[in-house]
């Protein structure tokens, strides 16, 4: 099943900069799908408008057979709460442990102690830091930060994960770790969007897209 899907996409900023222009892009759910392209070609504008930061101005975006562009405002915050999100900073509270990071999610949503202990040992687990619950984000490498920031977002078990350069503050060795926990989730049948400048971290994906700078040309690929 196709889950995400941009029809002809078009988008203008106030100032009239205009990134991104007719990009036609389907995702198979279950596929770790990469975006490349050089800084300033549109990337992290098209994650936006796939987070419904941004409407734009011509086309469509379909996420799992519902039109995003037609939410309000309270119909977009519940979308993205289905929705998990990393960055290529990790953005994780320094005096909270990792358990505490982790669960931060499941605290705000009210979920009971014991599935909240649980889902942080399950997910911890999946992106190999099981153990490291009581140590400090501070006290880790940055590709284990960046762990906790995947479990982070992994433990609302989202459908969707987007990630912004998730492997840009690390080495080629660490980032190619991130990505395979990234793409470890896709046997669950979740969807991954990645973010990279890295070509060579492509060799992950199921299908990549090109942007390319201005004049805004889109190339989709399909690698497998
Ligand atoms: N809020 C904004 N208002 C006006 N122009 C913007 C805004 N945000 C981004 N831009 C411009 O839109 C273009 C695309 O920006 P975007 O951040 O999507 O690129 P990117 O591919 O993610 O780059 P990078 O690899 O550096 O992160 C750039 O020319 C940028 O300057
Ligand atoms: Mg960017």
């Amino acid at each position: 099943m196709k889950i995400i899907e941009f029809n002809g996409v078009d988008h203008v900023f106030p100032d009239g900069t205009k990134p991104l222009q007719n990009i036609s892009l389907s995702i198979e759910e279950g596929t770790l799908h990469f975006i490349v392209g050089p800084s300033g070609s549109g990337k992290t504008t098209l994650l936006n408008l796939l987070l419904g930061l941004y409407q734009p101005a011509v086309g469509e975006i379909w996420v799992n057979k519902c039109n995003i562009c037609v939410l309000s405002e309270r119909q977009l915050t519940l979308y993205r709460q289905h929705l998990g999100a990393i960055f290529q900073q990790n953005n994780l509270i320094p005096h909270r442990t990792v358990f505490e990071n982790v669960a931060m999610p499941l605290w705000l949503r009210g979920t009971e102690r014991k599935e909240v202990h649980q889902s942080v040992v399950s997910v911890l687990s999946e992106v190999g830091l099981r153990g490291f619950e009581d140590v400090l984000p501070l006290h880790l490498s940055s590709g284990d930060q960046q762990r906790v920031a995947i479990a982070r977002a992994l433990i609302t078990r989202p459908r969707i994960i987007v990630a912004d350069e998730p492997t840009g503050n690390l080495d080629r060795q660490l980032a190619g770790s991130v990505t395979e926990i990234l793409k470890l989730q896709t046997t669950l049948r979740v969807t991954v969007i990645m973010v990279s400048h890295d070509e060579e971290l492509t060799r992950y994906a199921d299908t990549t897209s090109r942007l390319a700078p201005a004049p805004n040309a889109l190339g989709t690929s399909t690698l497998t």
